[in-house]
């Protein structure tokens, strides 16, 4: 009998083009994915605040252009993963969420709605990529005071015209403390 049950999922899982995952494996992916949305915050604010506090946001903004994408870049050839960040109202239009991460979003902001705290709302979940399985997985990043200088309303002109002039279709403005910003965001390829 439990041969058959056996049988049955992995038939189950395969022609839902899925492997079976283990739970303890997916554990491990969860927390892998955790680490590196940690280290992605922790590297990126440790950054911005000396530039903010030594050259002002005006400066900073290079450390957000560049910096954010060289870390991404770098924890995305480290693991052979993705990595990256994404908002339903992206400033750089190359972090706009693809259908299964604007589906996340839209839910972080339904369950942010319905009470349940920021550092609750984060997801996962196997699903194809481009016709591959892989584990995908995205953690709710708040809008901290910090954040306002450059996400939120009235910013500085000198700011208003240097963004304007690197993300002409800007949409991340306007946020107020408390927000979900947007989301880390890594996809392991499944073997
Ligand atoms: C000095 C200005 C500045 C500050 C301060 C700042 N950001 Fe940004 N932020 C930017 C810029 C510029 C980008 C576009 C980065 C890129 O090109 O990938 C960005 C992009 C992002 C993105 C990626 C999605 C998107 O909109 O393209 C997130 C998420 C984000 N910021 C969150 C935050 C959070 C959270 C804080 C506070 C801890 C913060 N930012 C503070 C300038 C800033």
């Amino acid at each position: 009998m439990r041969t058959l049950i056996a049988a049955i999922m992995a038939a189950t899982a395969m022609a839902s083009g899925h492997p079976a995952i283990a739970a303890d494996d997916i554990e491990a992916r969860v927390e892998a994915s955790r680490a590196v949305a940690k280290d992605f915050a922790q590297t990126l604010q440790q950054a911005l605040q000396t530039a903010l506090a030594t050259d002002g946001p005006v400066a900073a903004i290079e450390v957000c252009n560049v910096a954010a994408p060289a870390i991404a870049a770098q924890q995305s050839s480290a693991h052979g993963w993705q990595v990256g960040r994404t908002s339903l109202k992206p400033r750089n239009p190359a972090n706009t969420p693809d259908a299964w991460q604007r589906t996340v979003l839209t839910r972080f902001e339904t369950e942010k709605a319905a009470g349940k705290p920021m550092a609750a709302l984060e997801s996962w979940e196997v699903v194809d990529v481009d016709g591959k399985p892989a584990f995908r997985y995205m953690k709710a990043i708040p809008t901290g005071e910090v954040c306002l200088s450059c996400h939120g309303s009235n910013l500085v002109p000198d700011l208003t015209a240097k963004l304007a002039a690197l993300y002409p279709a800007d949409q991340a403005t306007g946020y107020t403390l408390g927000d979900i910003r947007g989301a880390f965001t890594v996809t392991q390829p499944l073997p």
